[in-house]
């Protein structure tokens, strides 16, 4: 029997560099997607796939988004007594209950799988999700719901990944597949972090949903820098493989690298054409533009 995921780790301490000025006062995570900040997409795909408690790993000047999954009891109650029944509803909807976040700071930037082992405590024995807020999954079926689906098949540690062009693989954590099964998952028989230009041992590239199981935080405990001089999931897990079972999952989907401003304006410019009331006013603008 395996145990159903319930809790996720959604690591927001990074500091967004890349958007400056935009994220000097605002944590990258609250740029908008449409009308909505990036993080609220990744915790409602969160919590459509069975998530109960959601842990942030979050740093200085992070917290906006705290405030965000809370009640914003002035607003409400002005809402309310205006009947503005539609937004009250809207804000209702997207707030995780009372009791289902916990935030805990990483305090040092020093890398992926030190922010993962800063909920150590928070999360516990339990097998766990761990969604990367930069990247937008777009699908009917959210990413982390198609990887449950192979975790209740196969159990063990989950990954999603997909294609990426050869001469980005050293982009990403990029893993070696083995003989594809049924579902359409398949084991995972190494992986390698950032690999060197001609290096890589396939070219489907780890997208940023995990379902792994507590053990990785002992590996994380003492795990040294890697690739970049940070501490990388990606080692810890290639250890972890060593004694369980990895299974790949290939998204179907979208997904959209908001960590990068070309990804990150291709998300506003998709969501909005999904949208019934922008996509009338917005499809002959883009064509006037291009
Ligand atoms: C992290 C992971 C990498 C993964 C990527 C997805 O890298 O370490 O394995 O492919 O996220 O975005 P980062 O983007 O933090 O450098």
């Amino acid at each position: 029997m395996t145990k159903a995921i319930k809790k996720a780790v959604l690591p927001v301490a990074g500091l967004g560099t890349r958007f400056l000025p935009a994220t000097k006062a605002v944590p990258k995570e609250m740029l908008t997607i449409v009308d909505a900040p990036v993080v609220q997409y990744v915790v409602d795909e969160a919590r459509a796939a069975g998530i109960e408690h959601i842990v942030f790993v979050t740093g200085r000047n992070k917290h906006v988004i705290e405030d965000h999954f809370d009640i914003a009891y002035e607003l409400e109650e002005t809402l309310r007594g205006r009947d503005k029944q539609e937004a009250i509803a809207l804000l209702d909807k997207i707030r995780p209950g009372a009791g289902t976040t916990s935030f805990t700071r990483q305090q040092a930037p020093l890398g992926l799988g030190h922010a993962i082992w800063c909920a150590r405590d928070i999360i516990g024995r339990d097998p766990f999700a761990i969604l990367l807020p930069d990247m937008l999954m777009k699908a009917q079926k959210g990413c982390l719901s198609q990887m449950v689906e192979a975790y209740n098949t196969h159990g063990g540690n989950v990954i999603s990944v997909q294609e990426v062009p050869e001469d980005q693989t050293h982009n990403y954590g990029i893993i070696e597949r083995g003989a594809i099964a049924a579902d359409g998952s398949f084991p995972i028989t190494g992986m390698v972090e950032k690999p060197a230009q001609g290096t890589a041992p396939s070219n489907l590239y780890i997208n940023g949903r995990y379902i792994l199981q507590p053990e990785i935080f002992d590996l994380l405990q003492t795990q040294a820098a890697g690739a970049g001089g940070e501490i990388q999931l990606t080692d810890a897990m290639l250890q972890l493989m060593q004694g369980q079972p990895f299974h790949g999952v290939e998204f179907k989907g979208q997904t959209f690298d908001c960590g990068s401003k070309a990804g990150f304006l291709a998300a506003n410019i998709a969501y909005a054409l999904e949208d019934e009331t922008l996509a009338g006013e917005i499809r002959p603008l883009l064509s006037q533009l291009v």
